[in-house]
């Protein structure tokens, strides 16, 4: 089967007919119809596929053990999301065993391909949420009651899905089989195009994090509450809104609002709440840890004007993540001195680097768009990333 069958047999598993746009949230319907894709198509070039304690998917090619070489991503989207953000690494790690079969490699070391579960934390708010808990850098008993906007906690999904949520946690048997991960990932902005190459490896990665904002106020009639009686959540949110955006653009970092909920939601009622998530990243730590406290700052003091109140909460943080030079200079070496290159997206990769070597590939995106369906790489580089990393792959795991 090749890299174009593959990806045309996964195409339509979560796609809504009327954006174009991805729906694939973990452990619903087209995640766990996708993770079996997965797995059928693993099992069918003879890989072990094991679903670790944390609901993360791996095929073995070769008996687990140590040293192994680690290639994977994720299946989830964010909503809406695009084609290729997750899937792209999956079906790239599936093209490759089969690029590396044809060419007569074997290798000496055990290759595992992953499947990461809600790498986009879009249903249950933490991102690279499997990986996390394979590091423990998330503790079991917190992932168990995240909840996703029904209130449906983890531990209830995993169950549903046949999963033992009492199971999950940090998982050091298995990482510590891992002697190298490398990731392939299409590219979140347009640098590959301004450098016309198709193919580059990952630098590091910016410092991020997700904080949930809690704006209170009180409910009241719309036509009949004075403006200067209201006491109106929304009016602090709004305000926020423009301050996060101020205060990032003044320290070179990002701030962006994309998710808010209101509470009751009524046309002709002031809000009782507004609650919303801010995504932060920066290039720096301090620069990231100071303007997001700038951003709380600034929305209490409104809040103390509005006669409202505010609660931030940190959900996720990710440190500022520079991948080991090592691996990374062997890969630029091995595919001919390819453009390396940062980027501000959050990956499985940033979690794991903390514990393994770890090293991306990011394949060429004309549109630079990401998480909307305007996501795009062509066939042409798709091949390119599958070339480039059996490459990897033959370098890490088949050299004695
Ligand atoms: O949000 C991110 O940066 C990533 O795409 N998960
Ligand atoms: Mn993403
Ligand atoms: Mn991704």
């Amino acid at each position: 089967m090749t890299f174009a069958d593959l990806w045309a047999e996964l195409l339509p598993i979560g796609r809504d007919a009327a954006t174009g746009g991805y729906q694939r949230f973990s452990w619903g319907d087209a995640d766990l119809a996708a993770r079996d894709w997965f797995t059928g198509q693993a099992r069918v070039r003879d890989l072990d596929v094991h679903t670790d304690r944390n609901g993360n998917l791996w095929a073995w090619w070769g008996p687990p053990g140590p040293d192994a070489v680690v290639t994977g991503s994720h299946l989830d989207s964010v909503p809406d999301g695009g084609a290729f953000d997750g899937p792209l690494g999956i079906v790239s790690a599936l093209a490759a065993v089969d690029r590396l079969r044809a060419r007569g490699a074997r290798p000496v070391r055990p290759v595992a391909l992953a499947v990461f579960v809600e790498e986009e934390g879009a249903r249950f708010g933490v991102p690279c949420l499997g990986s996390r808990l394979l590091t423990g850098a998330v503790p079991a008993a917190r992932a168990r009651d995240l909840r996703d906007a029904d209130g449906v906690t983890w531990a209830a999904a995993m169950a549903a899905a046949g999963l033992d949520p009492d199971a999950i946690g940090a998982d050091d048997a298995l990482l510590g089989q891992a002697g190298a991960f490398v990731e392939l990932h299409v590219e979140q902005g347009r640098a590959l195009v301004h450098r016309d190459a198709p193919v580059g490896v990952a630098s590091a990665i910016w410092p991020h994090g997700r904080w949930r904002l809690d704006f209170t106020g009180e409910a009241n009639h719309a036509g009949t509450t004075q403006l200067t009686d209201r006491r109106d959540p929304m009016l602090t949110f709004a305000n926020t809104v423009l301050s996060a955006r101020k205060k990032a653009r003044l320290a070179g970092a990002l701030a962006t609002i994309g998710k808010v909920v209101v509470e009751p939601g009524a046309t002709n009622a002031i809000p009782s709440a507004v609650r919303a998530w801010l995504d932060a990243r920066a290039p720096d730590e301090q620069t990231l840890d100071a303007t997001t406290e700038e951003i709380l700052r600034a929305a209490a003091e409104r809040a103390a004007r509005d006669g409202t109140a505010v609660r931030g909460t940190c959900e996720s943080y990710t440190p500022a993540v520079e991948f080991a030079s090592g691996l990374r200079d062997r890969i630029s070496g091995r595919l001919g001195g390819v453009p390396v290159l940062p980027t501000g997206a959050g990956h499985d990769a940033a979690v794991l680097a903390a514990r393994v070597p770890t090293a991306m590939l990011f394949v060429r995106n004309p549109t630079g768009v990401s998480h909307a369906p305007g996501e795009h790489a062509s066939l042409a580089d798709c091949l390119a990333g599958v070339d480039a990393l059996a490459d990897v792959l033959e370098d890490l795991a088949c050299q004695p």
